[in-house]
């Protein structure tokens, strides 16, 4: 069983990925000296499927556990979800010691990461990822968090778990359009940090597609591994991390322009580094070749990499984009690539040059 170390010091701790692997939790809860009192949070499709097991493997071990199930999706991840779940602790008597579970997606990894990293100033927090982005990208590295009217995550914290569980086999239940939209992730680590890696994924698309176990196990922990090498070298984002970052400058302003609804956060970034993938090449010298393969495999997983977008709605991205936290003077900052594995952040591209890709968006 794949096995990742994310290197933080004393925060250190161990993201465990393999199938059937819920019914370890409780065990692995003593192993960490966890308190005894606990919160299960989830969303009402994860609960019915494995909420169950979860509270069976803590009880097992002596744990006692309440749940907290939350609406899915990203209308649940505001301060009102998170207030909720504070009057439930207070009544419950969480203590210091007491634990929180995140047995879903990014958005419950998100959320109950927050109420864990607030509440009594921080409870410990155990990551159970159950989508493909959650298991990839969301659950390590701990940035945890919740949606303003005003904007996405702009309420957060740090809060690193004490171990995060990747349990490959609760993928199997994830609908396809879910599964793709982490794959957009998937892909994007390739393509900033490891071009072997790239490569593979490039040669085995119907391993992918088809969501081959052994497959999925080797990409799962070459994902977490590269998270953790970045996470370990800038955990708090003032450099290297901001790499994370490809093809989310325009896919965040396309989502935002979207309403945050008709397109999945995967979907957006794909169109987003097929952009970034142009860019590199008027800005970074990318060759045309390396443009191409990597359409081609987001077109091959099923993901989109155009949209027709009318000129109003071009405005709008471009105002997007300037309102998304990476305005510098006189142009927009990018993570871009030299070539398939070698990445650069924070270079600023004229807003000329990147109206020319928008333009640009609607063919392949
Ligand atoms: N903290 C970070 O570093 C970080 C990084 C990337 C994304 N995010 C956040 O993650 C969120 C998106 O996460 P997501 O894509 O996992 O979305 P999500 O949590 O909304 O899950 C997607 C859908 O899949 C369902 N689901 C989850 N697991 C399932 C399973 N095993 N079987 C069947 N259905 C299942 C959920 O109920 C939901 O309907 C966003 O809010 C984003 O901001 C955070
Ligand atoms: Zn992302």
């Amino acid at each position: 069983m794949p096995n990742v170390n994310v290197e933080l010091g004393d925060r250190s701790y161990n993201i465990q990925i393999g199938a059937n692997l819920l019914n370890e939790l409780g065990t692995m809860c003593q192993q960490h000296n966890l308190g005894q009192k606990c919160v299960i949070v989830t969303d009402s499709n994860v609960e019915a499927a494995y909420a169950e097991i979860v509270t069976d493997s803590l009880k097992a071990s002596g744990f006692d556990p309440i749940r907290i199930t939350i609406k899915p999706g990203e209308v649940s991840k505001n301060l009102q979800v998170v207030q909720m779940c504070y009057e439930l602790l207070a009544k419950h008597r969480i203590e210091r010691n007491s634990f929180i579970v995140a047995l879903g997606g990014g958005v419950v990894g998100d959320l109950a990461g927050f109420v864990a990293a607030t509440y009594l100033r921080g409870i410990s927090l155990v990551q159970i990822p159950t989508t493909l982005l959650a298991q990839v990208d969301s659950s390590v590295g701990g940035k945890v968090g919740v949606n303003l009217p005003a904007g996405k995550n702009l309420v957060g914290s740090f809060h690193q778990p004490r171990f995060v569980i990747c349990d490959r086999a609760t993928l199997a239940s994830l609908p396809d359009r879910e599964y793709k939209a982490g794959l957009a992730e998937v892909i994007k680590y390739g393509i900033i940090y490891d071009a072997q890696f790239f490569t593979q994924l490039d040669q085995n698309v119907d391993l992918l597609m088809n969501r081959d176990p052994a497959f999925l196990d080797l990409v799962i922990a070459r994902c977490c591994q590269i998270k953790a090498a970045i996470v370990g070298k800038d955990e708090k984002e003032s450099g290297l991390r901001a790499i994370l970052n490809f093809g989310h400058t325009i896919g965040h302003g396309l989502e935002a322009i979207t309403g945050y609804g008709r397109l999945l956060h995967g979907e957006a970034i794909s169109i987003g580094q097929i952009a970034a993938a142009r860019l590199s090449h008027m800005r970074l010298g990318l060759s045309k070749h390396d443009v191409e393969r990597i359409t081609s495999v987001f077109q091959r997983v099923g993901l989109p990499i155009t949209i027709v977008l009318d000129a109003s709605e071009r405005r709008s991205l471009l105002e997007a984009m300037n309102l998304d936290k990476k305005v510098v003077s006189g142009g927009i900052k990018f993570v871009l690539i030299k070539s398939i594995g070698e990445s650069e952040f924070g270079l600023r591209v004229e807003e000329s040059m990147v109206a020319e890709i928008v333009d640009t968006l609607h063919e392949q």
